[in-house]
């Protein structure tokens, strides 16, 4: 039996989200510019005699070990594309927060693609690789490649952004998730009659990323979910106000949340905003993490 193959994947947060009107499909048009962030689930895959998935880390009781899950799913997509059977064990060392609205399904739906890619020798083009994410869902293809890129259509478009420099993170865990299409259920009813404009990606926010400017990229970062999980999640608005009131130089709702996002202007300015927020008893659990990161990588 051959060894197995393991790929590293990042969390990631949106930088800006701008989200229009409902689409006849029930997607949204979004201008939306992700940034991979360093923490990361590992994905690794071993030869078995059927699929199966398990996972390990503090959350692991909230991940679907069935063939909901995104990393399933990515190994059975990928298996009948090449006519060969899905015969993998999955194995997800989870350290992203689960539906928190960092991508952490997608990253492991990502992962688990191009884990069994390598396994099966498949050498399929990143192209190809990339279809596959699209189907799997509007995130995943930017979990693939990682680093910054603005996503189109319902974000899975990806046209890649220069970054200049590291930035300091500080994300927020929050009690238990938040469900994606009920956030944009929320959207669509606060936004109820409004003529909601087409989604345009931020000059100045894209400015600050090539630069690495983090106060100037401070001052550039929308959320058009913020609202909506702020309705759904009231208590969220204690966070943000913790992290801000720390010296962040500025806080969101990360995507869809319940997760908050706090920019540090350095790494010692983000370690005090992770104990401020663990003293505020505002969230769950508090961490730093740097951007950008590489995306889905073979270890
Ligand atoms: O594409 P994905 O399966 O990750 O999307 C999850 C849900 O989020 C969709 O079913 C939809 O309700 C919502 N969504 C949306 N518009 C997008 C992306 C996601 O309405 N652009």
């Amino acid at each position: 039996m051959s060894a197995g193959v393991t790929v590293r994947v990042p969390a990631k947060v949106n930088v800006q989200l701008s989200v229009g009107g409902v689409r006849p499909d029930g997607y949204h048009d979004l201008a939306n510019v992700f940034l991979a962030v360093g923490l990361h689930d590992e994905v690794t895959v071993t030869p078995a005699d059927t699929l199966t998935i398990s996972c390990s880390g503090p959350d692991a009781g909230q991940v679907p070990l069935d063939r909901s899950n995104l990393a399933a799913r990515a190994a059975e997509l990928l298996a009948a594309r090449h006519g060969i059977e899905p015969n993998v064990h999955i194995h997800i060392a989870k350290d992203i927060p689960v539906a928190g609205g960092m991508a952490g399904g997608s990253a492991d739906g990502a992962g688990a693609l191009l884990a069994c890619d390598t396994l099966w020798g498949l050498g399929s083009p990143q192209s190809e690789l990339l279809g596959i994410c699209a189907e799997l869902g509007s995130d995943v293809p930017f979990s693939l490649v990682g680093g910054a890129a603005l996503g189109t259509g319902r974000g899975e478009r990806l046209t890649v952004l220069p970054v200049g420099g590291d930035l300091h993170w500080v994300f927020a865990v929050a009690d238990g998730g938040l469900s994606t299409p009920a956030v944009y259920r929320e959207f669509d009813r606060l936004n109820e009659g409004v003529d909601v404009p087409a989604p345009v990606a931020s000059p100045d926010l894209l400015d600050a990323l090539r630069t690495g400017d983090a106060g100037a990229l401070a001052g550039a970062l929308v959320n058009d979910l913020q609202p909506a999980a702020l309705s759904l999640r009231p208590s969220l608005a204690a966070t943000l106000t913790a992290g801000t009131d720390a010296g962040a130089l500025a806080a969101l709702v990360s995507g869809s949340g319940p997760t908050t996002a706090f920019l540090a202007k350095d790494a010692d300015t983000a370690e005090h905003i992770v104990e401020a927020l663990l003293a505020s008893g505002s969230c769950r659990t508090a961490r730093v993490a740097q951007s950008p990161a590489r995306g889905a990588t073979v270890l």
